[in-house]
């Protein structure tokens, strides 16, 4: 009773100080002590137009808090859109395509740099690791690391990000910032030690994510724009429906980093067609951001690829959902006058199969191919050539009923694509992925948020063990799906109303709001087991059911995605 009177006492006092415009804790730093901090000199006319009137310019050409820091496109966009929304600045759309396209390519980020947090742009749901036990448990409790780590500043800068959330969020205190209420989890410090956890997590990031680092200066030093027209072979993925190839034709668009794409992509499982145009910036000399429309009910799509060095290859995601939970994988190749083979149609050969059609895709593929020119290795027989087109090869092939389980390379005369094809005597276990799955319930006033699940077999690989290393991923499986309850509490009854599963292991979850149905007319959220069943040999009775479950967390939509306030997305 009275620690709680103290503490709201406490967070009083904290909100008349944060309104007073009283400053937090911020260690007493000489004004002069800040000028001497590096700052990156702002060039471009439309910047300092726009942004100098409250960041001041100082003779080095720098502009306050601009200059000392740099950030993902995505990082900039988010900066100035926050300028607009809560500190009165107004700006055309071009104006702000400009501004942060220069930020991008001037305060941006190193390909290095970018590549560890590229899933923020990719718009991934990744389980993080947080190197850090401070910085886990104070600063990622409403958003991912990912946001953080997208970021460079000066020391002073990462102290002034914490300001902006005490002053914009003065729950933050409470919720970790400050030892006074420890986040649960915090680690216990000595005694002796009187740092808040808030300066602990500044130490950490200004240490590790400083303003200045090598790799920036040289890629900066060195970056150009990337000349990328021209065809580029396209090999994907989309969780439930599988393998994805086709191409793409990039050709110049209004400048020197802007372009324009035309795809076209098949899906092998069913054969299904996609045809998209797109328009596309590269920041930074790498980072690649696309917005796609075609046919598809999906569409408008974006797309976030991150480019080679050499320029001869992009990989990233393509993705669209309201929650951008939908997507594939996408790894693009530069086509040139070399054959290219982007994989086979069957992840997998069952040894013993004596006629099955294989289908190779590529581009500028032999067409005068002999059978006896394509090679898959030991064990595996090409019977005859079926079709041969430039992007595509469909051979008959037989395997040996001896062959040892393992990954085979596909080759095309003198031309390899390494561990393209597995061969595997049975399916010895199978796995959902993703093994931990995250639902909105929606439908009502805020979208659905999907989640699709796949069942992968597995072979036990050449070292006959389950679970090792040398497993062989079999691709997906179509299993028998069901939702079981997840026991979290007295009464859980919870698999009868988070929503439902499909047979293609798409779950989509319920309605948001109260339930009259329910206990208490609890809304539809909730956790379950998601069970998928095989009977790998088809109708044999001789191989048993092979069983895997994924955890599923149906929770409540994410407001604040949709709340002009804030950009936590
Ligand atoms: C009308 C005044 C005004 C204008 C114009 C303005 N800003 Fe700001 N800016 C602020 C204020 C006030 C803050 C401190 C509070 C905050 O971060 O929202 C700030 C803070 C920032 C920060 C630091 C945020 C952080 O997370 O550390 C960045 C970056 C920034 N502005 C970028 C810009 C850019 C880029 C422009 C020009 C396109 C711009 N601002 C124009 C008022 C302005
Ligand atoms: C109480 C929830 C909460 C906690 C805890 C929190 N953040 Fe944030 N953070 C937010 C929200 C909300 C935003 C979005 C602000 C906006 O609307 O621009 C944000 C934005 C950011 C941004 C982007 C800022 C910008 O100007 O674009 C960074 C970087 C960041 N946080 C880092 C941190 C760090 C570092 C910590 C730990 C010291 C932390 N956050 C702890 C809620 C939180």
């Amino acid at each position: 009773m009275t620690g709680r009177a103290i503490a709201s006492g406490f967070v009083l006092l904290l909100l008349t100080w944060v309104c007073a415009g009283g400053r937090w804790s911020v260690p007493a730093r000489a004004a002069d002590d800040a000028n001497q901090e590096e700052c990156i000199p702002v060039r471009n006319p439309l910047v300092i137009e726009r942004c100098s009137p409250c960041h001041q310019r100082d003779d080095r050409g720098c502009l306050t808090r601009i200059s000392s820091q740099r950030r993902t496109p995505e990082g900039w966009e988010a900066a100035i859109k926050r300028m607009v929304r809560l500190n009165g600045l107004s700006l055309a759309p071009d104006d702000a395509r400009q501004i942060v396209k220069y930020l991008s390519n001037h305060h941006g980020l190193a390909p290095e740099e970018a590549r560890p947090a590229f899933y923020e742009a990719e718009h991934r749901v990744v389980n993080e690791n947080v190197p850090d036990e401070t910085v886990r448990s104070t600063c990622t409790l409403c958003h991912g690391l990912g946001r953080i780590i997208s970021q460079r500043r000066t020391g002073e800068e990462w102290r002034l990000l914490t300001n902006l959330h005490i002053g914009m969020f003065p729950f933050v205190s409470t919720q970790g910032f400050y030892r006074y209420s420890p986040a649960p989890g915090l680690p216990d410090l000595p005694e002796t030690d009187h740092q808040e956890p808030v300066d602990r997590a500044v130490q950490y990031f200004s240490k590790t994510y400083p303003l200045v680092t090598p790799e920036w200066q040289s890629w900066r030093a060195g970056m150009h724009s990337p000349k990328l027209e021209g065809r580029w072979l396209v090999s994907g993925y989309r969780p439930g429906k599988g393998r994805v190839f086709g191409e793409t034709t990039i050709t110049a668009g209004q400048a020197e980093d802007e372009f324009k794409t035309a795809c076209s992509l098949v899906y092998i499982k069913d054969g299904s067609t996609e045809a998209r145009t797109g328009r596309a910036i590269v920041y930074g000399g790498y980072s690649w951001r696309e917005r796609l429309e075609g046919s598809a009910k999906d569409d408008p799509v974006r797309q976030s690829l991150m480019l080679s060095r050499d320029w001869t290859a992009m990989d990233g995601r393509m993705f669209w959902g309201a929650y951008d939970e939908f997507g594939i994988d996408v790894v693009l190749r530069r086509i040139g006058r070399e054959p290219l083979i982007s994989g086979a149609d069957l992840p997998a050969l069952r040894s013993g199969a004596s006629s099955t059609r294989l289908a190779i895709y590529g581009a500028n593929l032999p067409v005068d191919i002999k059978a006896s020119e394509v090679d898959l290795g030991a064990g595996i027989t090409v019977n005859s050539l079926v079709s041969a087109t430039g992007d595509k090869i469909v051979v008959d092939v037989g395997v040996d009923s001896k062959a040892p389980n393992g990954l085979h390379a596909i080759s095309l005369r003198n031309h390899v694509r390494p561990d393209a094809i597995a061969v595997f005597d049975k399916i010895d276990y199978i796995k959902i992925s993703p093994g931990t799955g995250l639902a909105r319930i929606g439908g009502a006033k805020y979208p659905k948020d999907y989640q699709q699940f796949e069942a992968i077999a597995y072979n036990r690989g050449p070292d006959g063990e389950v679970e090792t290393s040398d497993d062989l991923n079999l691709g997906a499986v179509d299993a028998q799906w069901s939702i079981e309850e997840f026991p979290s509490g007295l009464n859980d009854d919870d698999k009868d109303f988070v929503g439902s599963i499909d047979e293609h292991g798409l779950f989509t979850p319920a309605i948001e709001g109260p339930n009259p149905k329910r206990r208490n007319s609890r809304n539809n959220s909730g956790d379950v087991w998601i069970v998928a069943a095989l009977r790998p040999g088809g109708s044999s009775k001789s191989e048993s059911v092979l069983i895997a479950r994924a955890y599923l967390l149906v929770t409540f939509p994410l407001y604040v995605r949709w709340d002009p306030s804030t950009l936590l997305r």
